[in-house]
């Protein structure tokens, strides 16, 4: 099971008082029919729907997925992490920058590509660009509305949005993300898991890892540790904490941290609260960003995830003249790595900074579920308790106004 152990100067334990409340309203909020998120790895439509999609589509030679933000970053996420080479291609169009775009559909026959339309509200700028863009390309290549239904592939709200009614039109599937689930708590539905059977990502293995952190958590004396955790977060905010360094010691993680900081930047930073999130991975961020963690402000909280069995290794084994080689020669990658996070947590630890050390046993997709329903939930709670709510965005709606408003006035 996930392991998660915290190490600061300060003691941050809850009375039984403070851990009854926390805890009472946390049940309610992930009980309220309002917010889906905590029990969607029971939910068995989504991944038996994904499942009979990705039978339609599985002889695709391209898979590209449209999406920005909580509709890309988590499939992003599972791709790079767990993915398996296959016969089928991953390009993700993530933003609407037109050289990458060029980049990404270069070489490309359109033909022999299922495209991924994802977004909960179906009405996203950025994601509606791609649409349009890929709809008239195929156009282009001969191929009628009528036939649309074979290349696109959409995932959206049940009800409303543009998506929804265009699936309509076309005939064409479209998975759903529930109601009560916001973007970038949407992973573990058909937004993560259509594209991760295209690449040989144990869906099952996924959801059977977050339903047992799902498990734990409901357990009091497992709850307790958790309930911990978030008081923890929120303690140290107050005391001037107020940035959080996500540095998993694994390449393959580097999106994961890419995706918690969306998750954790969106849901908490709001009416002048907010923990900044710092993506970063070890070992290669040690002669980085490491410096600054170590002796600059004293204002972060550093969550370290350890993996304690990678699946590969190699001899360091050499006869190359030279210290440095032989330094390492008795030595495997593996182990290389371990004293590397080892030595980092320690001169952390004496440096007196807070540090949250989270262990996974390997990086499967079993405990790839596991830590983003963890994270998941760590996030509600901080939010609870730093008393805003995580489930909305209300301050990146100005922006789209303007941009609007922009684009309105170059054809005036
Ligand atoms: O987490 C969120 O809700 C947002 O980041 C959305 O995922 C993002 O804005 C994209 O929205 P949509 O999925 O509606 O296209």
């Amino acid at each position: 099971m996930l392991n998660w152990n915290i190490r600061s100067q300060f003691n941050t334990a809850l009375s039984s008082d403070e851990f009854r409340t926390i805890s009472q309203e946390y049940q309610q909020t992930i009980n309220s029919s309002e917010f889906g998120f905590f029990y969607l790895p029971e939910n068995k439509n989504l991944i038996s729907e994904a499942k009979k999609a990705y039978q339609q589509f599985a002889h695709k030679k391209y898979f590209i997925h449209i999406g920005i933000g909580g509709s890309a970053l988590g499939a992003e996420m599972l791709i790079r992490g767990l993915g398996k080479k296959t016969q089928t291609q991953f390009i993700i169009i993530n933003n609407i920058d037109p050289d990458d775009f060029q980049q990404k559909i270069e070489n490309i026959n359109l033909k022999e590509a299922v495209i991924y339309v994802v977004s909960k509200s179906g009405t996203t700028a950025e994601t509606t660009a791609a649409l349009n863009i890929f709809s008239n390309l195929l156009k282009k290549e001969g191929v009628t509305e009528n036939e649309f239904k074979n290349y696109f592939v959409f995932c959206t709200d049940p009800v409303a949005g543009d998506l929804r009614a265009l699936s309509k039109k076309w005939g064409a599937c479209a998975l759903e993300i529930p109601s009560n689930i916001g973007g970038r708590f949407s992973v573990l539905t058909g937004v993560g898991l259509f594209p991760s059977l295209f690449f040989g990502i144990n869906v099952d293995d996924l959801l059977r890892g977050a339903q047992d952190v799902m498990k734990h958590l409901s357990l009091p004396e497992h709850s307790k540790n958790f309930y911990q955790c978030g008081a923890f977060f929120k303690a140290l905010h107050d005391k001037g904490y107020t940035q959080t360094v996500m540095m998993p010691y694994s390449s393959l993680l580097k999106e994961y941290s890419a995706w918690f900081t969306q998750l954790w930047a969106e849901s908490l930073g709001k009416e002048g609260k907010g923990l900044t999130p710092i993506p970063a991975y070890g070992a290669t961020d040690q002669h980085s960003q490491v410096q600054l963690f170590m002796e600059g402000p004293n204002d972060k909280v550093l969550v370290l995830i350890e993996v304690e069995k990678f699946r590969h290794d190699f001899a360091l084994k050499s006869d190359l003249e030279g210290s440095s080689a032989q330094k390492l020669s008795a030595f495997s990658l593996a182990e290389l790595m371990k004293a590397e996070f080892e030595g980092t947590l320690a001169a952390l630890n004496e440096n007196k900074r807070p540090v949250v050390h989270l262990k996974i046993n390997q990086l499967d997709a079993y405990s790839m579920g596991q830590l983003i329903l963890f994270a998941e939930c760590l996030t509600v709670l901080v939010g609870q308790l730093l008393k805003v709510n995580p489930f909305n965005q209300p301050g990146v709606e100005a922006g789209k106004k303007y941009a609007f408003q922009w684009l309105k006035s170059l054809r005036d």
